[in-house]
């Protein structure tokens, strides 16, 4: 008998506020134009001041469990992908087990940046065909408004917060996750980082979270385009799948050139690409999940289809899974679970980043970053 991980449910949640890219290059040397065209960007969305990743973690995975007709007593694992968790330690995970009410099984963090929730997916995957867990709930969330230098317009205008989940069951039926291919191209890991968190800084005068973001934006392009369509064919070759036979790829969105690139490469047609990079930029672990409760609300995932989910991220992580979706395409019940209204507006609350970021008190007392 052969177990595999049949997705039960899923939900996003988006924080409310949303930043074009109007509302951006009133701020910043940019323009819609340029971000449009390079990236396929439109706008974002923003957490309020306060929210933590737990919070918009949490309201996904109520979401989700609710679409999968559960709560968090029905769960023996959760594992939760971010590059942007509220501790370093405790995992973000282990409150939002709490607060689910999950009684039982572990809960904790993986960190592969924007390809973590694919690799989420795969831990609780193993778990599952493992007849470690029945049951388990995978989360992709990123805050990442509070970290982002909102003064630099090379990355300003990249990336967005937000979080989706997914439910697994067990199921000896020859659904979920069918193949899986996981890389990492460890030796361009400097290409792509985020100084000022982690322990490279702790006793510098670095203050966690004043952070400099740098990256070799065309050698990750290439890398991303190479990593992502290189681990399409791998899985699809494994499983005898022609590219023809996917009905719909659901990528991680950092840009809508590196997708046309990816689909290019690897023989898949863009009509069958999801793409919602316009609505949110790059919500690192996020983007995948919540692509897929989109691609779901909007019928683009039909009974028994075939999926293919490729994604890249910092490390230089890459990825790809084939999954074979169940016989239901609507959620069980739905929740309409919210954080409290936020009533500020999103350039008031950039602005506000940038002003605790550059207030004296905040401020590195020397060149941290060298
Ligand atoms: N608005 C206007 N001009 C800009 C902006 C902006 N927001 N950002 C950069 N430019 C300028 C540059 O300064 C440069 O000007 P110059 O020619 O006078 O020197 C010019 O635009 C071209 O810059 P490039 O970096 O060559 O632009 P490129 O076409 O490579 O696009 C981008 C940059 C969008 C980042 C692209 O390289 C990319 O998508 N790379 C892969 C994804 C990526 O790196 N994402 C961020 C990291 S996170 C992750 O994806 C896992």
């Amino acid at each position: 008998m052969i177990l595999r991980s049949q997705v039960a449910g899923c939900g996003a949640y988006l924080p409310e506020r949303v930043i074009t890219n109007r509302e951006l290059a009133g701020r910043l040397d940019t323009s819609d134009e340029w971000i449009r065209q390079r990236t396929g960007i439109g706008e974002r969305r923003v957490a309020a001041p306060g929210e933590l990743t737990s919070d918009l973690a949490l309201r996904a995975a109520e979401r989700a469990l609710a679409s999968a007709g559960m709560n968090g007593s029905d769960l023996d694992l959760l594992v939760l992908a971010t590059a942007t968790p509220d501790n370093t330690f405790p995992a973000t995970a282990a409150k939002v087990q709490a607060r689910l009410g999950m009684v039982r099984g572990a809960a904790f963090d993986v960190q592969a940046v924007c390809a973590g929730f694919i690799f989420a997916l795969s831990v609780a995957d193993n778990a599952l065909r493992l007849g470690q867990a029945r049951t388990a709930l995978v989360i992709g969330a990123e805050l990442i408004s509070p970290f982002m230098d909102w003064s630099d317009r090379d990355v300003a205008v990249l990336f967005g917060d937000g979080a989706a989940a997914v439910v697994l069951e067990a199921s000896e039926r020859e659904e979920g996750v069918l193949a899986e291919k996981l890389g990492c191209y460890g030796d361009a890991r400097e290409i792509l980082r985020v100084q000022g968190m982690g322990g490279r800084y702790a006793n510098r005068g670095v203050l966690y979270g004043i952070t400099r973001w740098q990256f070799e934006g065309q050698e990750i392009f290439k890398r991303a385009v190479q990593g992502m369509s290189g681990a399409c064919e791998d899985t699809l070759t494994r499983l005898n799948v022609k590219p023809q036979d996917v009905d719909l790829v659901v990528p991680h969105q950092a840009n809508l050139r590196i997708l046309e690139a990816v689909a290019k490469r690897a023989h898949l047609p863009m009509e069958r690409v999801y793409v919602n990079i316009q609505r949110y930029g790059n919500m690192s672990a996020a983007t995948v999940p919540v692509a897929l409760c989109e691609a779901l609300e909007e019928q683009r995932v039909r009974p028994g289809a075939l999926l293919l989910m490729p994604g890249f991220g910092g490390g230089l992580s890459y990825c790809a899974h084939v999954v074979r979706w169940g016989s239901r395409t609507t959620p069980l019940k739905s929740s309409a679970v919210e954080l409290p209204p936020n009533e500020r507006p999103a350039l008031q609350i950039i602005r506000e980043c940038l002003e605790r970021k550059t207030r004296p008190s905040a401020a590195a007392p020397t060149t941290p970053f060298a």
